[in-house]
């Protein structure tokens, strides 16, 4: 028996798994983060604590026996959140999640003081990274920079809190501009540069190598008589590949999470940084990944949800049956935006909004707007020379027909949605477990889940909206201006 946990950002899920492969019990507990200033995201590690106890006391509660045969671990999570520690470990600040845009200015100088970031690192400094982010709190919070003994990734707190051990895996390190992420190693140039060493940094292990031993407090609290190994684990977009199989050069995914991520699987490291691509070392040794990223895929939809004053299952049965573009059209760049634009400064909109316009045609705008920001995101892998021919949907938003079938059109792929509900990063963090305890091929192991038939691309609504892309486009330079004139009379008002 297994257990899978993804530490997300809008709640922790743990799941049971057998043998089989079958999921045999799981449990979710809710996670809200927290916006004390414009561009600004933060949780409280204390309440992934809690949410982590509220998940797994639960399924004690339910399936004892099956709890306590657990014999492995897997970790997955939101990226690039910088959980502040001082020499005790004590928590010294809120962590800043992989949305906040705060560290705009700190991006300009890394890649200024380090001309050979994006060689070494694979990516472009994005503010929702981590090394820019603590050069934001030397400058802003000198204090509490001052007593930092350690940096680490969300679900690499948890495994600290878990086990008593710092150990990071390959695919979560990728995304904090420290790692040589063709070497798999950390970078002492890239860590000097926010006055890191390596001593600082948690150990590095292989996604499927093991990682720590469940503590003796907590296994009594589950009733486990033998320590559960943990597995390295993965990032939340890695762990999904491996949970789908995505596991061989040109496997590819959509993820319409609180982000929206299109990711293909590579086997070797194909840094892109021009258009913002984002290269990562994969969850398996001798394995990286390409992604696009767009910052507020499910999130535009929910926060579209909370304006109207609706669920958005409610919204999404008001639009019906999509046979034409909206008149209107949705920029997701709520929290500024990284592929293809890295700009943390520029800000969401509607536009061609008319007297007669009603809700139905602005939600279908903003599932258009994040399908043509992830549209973006497919050119981007391809101008790094990545083809994509087909790719399965995950994620919250993956479960609308309706956000599937405009996706399909705009993307021009076939997109194949799972049969069942799937389990997201916890499956393929369950994986990894097992893979650390039987040392398995994972190939035989991270097999493909059965998916529903394919949602193509429809020709009509497709080039309908390629004539929308275009002007969809053409916002982007015209939102950009209007936030930096808008900043500038603030700042001389
Ligand atoms: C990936 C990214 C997001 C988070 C969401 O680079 O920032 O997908 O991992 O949890």
């Amino acid at each position: 028996m297994f257990i899978g946990i993804d530490l997300g950002t809008s709640g922790l899920k743990a799941i049971l798994v057998d043998e089989r492969q079958h999921v045999v019990g799981s449990a979710s507990v809710p996670l809200s983060l927290s916006r004390p200033r414009p561009g600004w995201s933060e949780q409280d590690s204390a309440d992934w604590w809690a949410a982590l106890l509220a998940a797994i006391d639960g399924l004690r509660e339910r399936h004892p026996r099956e709890l306590a045969a657990v014999a492995g671990i897997g970790l997955s999570g939101q990226m690039h959140g910088a959980v502040l520690l001082d020499a005790a470990d004590t928590v010294l600040r809120p962590c800043i999640l992989w949305n906040d845009t705060r560290a705009s200015v700190e991006c300009r100088t890394l890649e200024e003081q380090i001309p050979d970031l994006a060689r070494i690192a694979g990516n472009r400094a994005m503010p929702g990274f981590p090394a820019p982010k603590l050069l934001w709190v030397r400058k802003h919070e000198p204090e509490i920079f001052a007593r930092v003994a350690r940096v680490l990734l969300p679900k690499a707190w948890l495994r600290l809190a878990m086990t008593g051990e710092a150990i990071e895996d390959m695919s979560d390190a990728s995304g904090t501009l420290w790692l040589d992420v063709g070497g798999r190693v950390w970078s002492d140039t890239l860590l000097a540069a926010t006055g890191l060493t390596s001593a600082a940094m948690p150990r590095l292990v292989e996604g499927n190598a093991q990682a720590g031993r469940l503590r003796a407090d907590l296994c009594q609290r589950w009733g486990m008589t033998n320590a559960p190994v943990f597995a390295g684990g993965a990032g939340d977009n890695a762990a999904g590949a491996i949970g789908l199989g995505a596991i061989r050069a040109g496997d590819a995914f959509v993820s319409l999470g609180t982000s929206g991520v299109l990711f293909a699987a590579t086997d070797r490291f194909r840094p892109y940084p021009d258009a913002t691509v984002h290269a990562f070392c994969h969850a398996l040794p001798g394995l990286w990944h390409q992604m696009g990223v767009t910052l507020s895929a499910a999130a535009s939809l929910a926060w579209w949800a909370a304006i109207a004053g609706r669920h958005e299952a409610d919204l999404l049965a008001e639009i019906g049956t999509v046979r034409a573009p909206s008149e209107v059209l949705f920029l997701p760049y709520l929290a500024g935006e990284r592929t293809p634009h890295n700009d943390g400064s520029v800000r969401g909109g509607f536009a061609g909004l008319a007297a007669g316009t009603d809700r139905a045609a602005m939600t279908q705008a903003v599932l258009e707007g994040v399908a043509f920001s992830l549209r973006d995101c497919l050119d981007a892998l391809a101008a790094s020379g990545t083809r994509i021919e087909a790719a399965d949907v995950i994620g919250g938003g993956s479960r609308s027909n309706a956000w599937v079938r405009i996706l399909a059109s705009v993307l021009g792929v076939p997109l194949h949605p799972l049969v069942e509900g799937e389990h997201g990063g916890a499956f393929g963090a369950a994986r990894l477990g097992r893979l650390s305890v039987t040392g398995e091929d994972p190939a035989e192991i991270c097999v493909p889940p059965v998916r529903r038939d394919a949602i193509e691309p429809e020709r009509d609504l497709a080039e309908a909206y390629a004539a929308r892309l275009a002007a969809y486009r053409r916002l982007y330079p015209a939102m950009r201006d209007a936030v930096v004139a808008d900043q500038t009379t603030a700042t001389s008002a």
